[in-house]
């Protein structure tokens, strides 16, 4: 399990030495969750109902800048969606793409049972809402109008990371 995991499921402590930066334990309340979610567009299609029920499976984490939420290579047990802060994701040696409020990342993993893609690193302080693995793929199947703006990130994310590919081979074949 990812240490993030780890540390919402209490197996790990926050405050366990060698884990470094130290992110603070974060309670959001529900109706607070539930004002967050209504503003990210991957729920935008979600009614009411469906966004308290995302509310409920949704945990709160906060993160210290600097803090690695992801590595690539790993396995991935979680999705991540930003409610404050920015996060840089390692998408190659040279490129890197900013993630920031109401944008998600993690979903690839869960999507395909594939290592993580790339190394995500918190830039700023960052409060995230976290969905495991399990809940995820219920989401999947529960909340249809969640899948369309899925599909539309992971379409820009594949085509990011293509383009990065070809540059890095352009530049080394030069
Ligand atoms: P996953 O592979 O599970 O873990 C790393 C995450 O980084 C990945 O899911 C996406 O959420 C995110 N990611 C990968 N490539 C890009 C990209 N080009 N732009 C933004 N985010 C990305």
């Amino acid at each position: 399990m990812e240490l993030i995991g780890r540390m919402l499921d209490g197996s790990i402590s926050y405050g366990d030495p060698g884990l470094e930066p130290v992110p603070s334990a974060a309670s959001i309340k529900q109706d607070e969750k539930m004002e967050r979610l209504e503003g990210v567009p991957l729920f935008e299609r979600c009614t009411r109902r469906e966004l308290r029920a995302i509310a409920r499976i949704a945990e709160s984490f906060d993160a210290a800048a600097g803090t690695v939420l992801i590595r690539a290579g790993e396995p991935g047990e979680e999705f991540f969606l930003i409610v404050e802060g920015t996060a840089r994701v390692h998408v190659s040696a040279k490129k890197r793409a900013r993630l920031r409020a109401g944008d998600f990342f993690g979903e690839m993993s869960l999507l395909d049972g594939e290592p993580r893609s790339a190394t995500v690193v918190a830039e700023t302080a960052m409060r995230l809402l976290v969905i495991s693995r399990r809940n995820f793929s219920g989401l999947l199947e529960k909340v249809p109008g969640m899948v369309q703006t899925l599909l539309a990130t992971l379409s820009r994310r594949v085509r990011l990371g293509e383009r990065a590919l070809d540059m890095s081979r352009h530049a080394s074949s030069r």
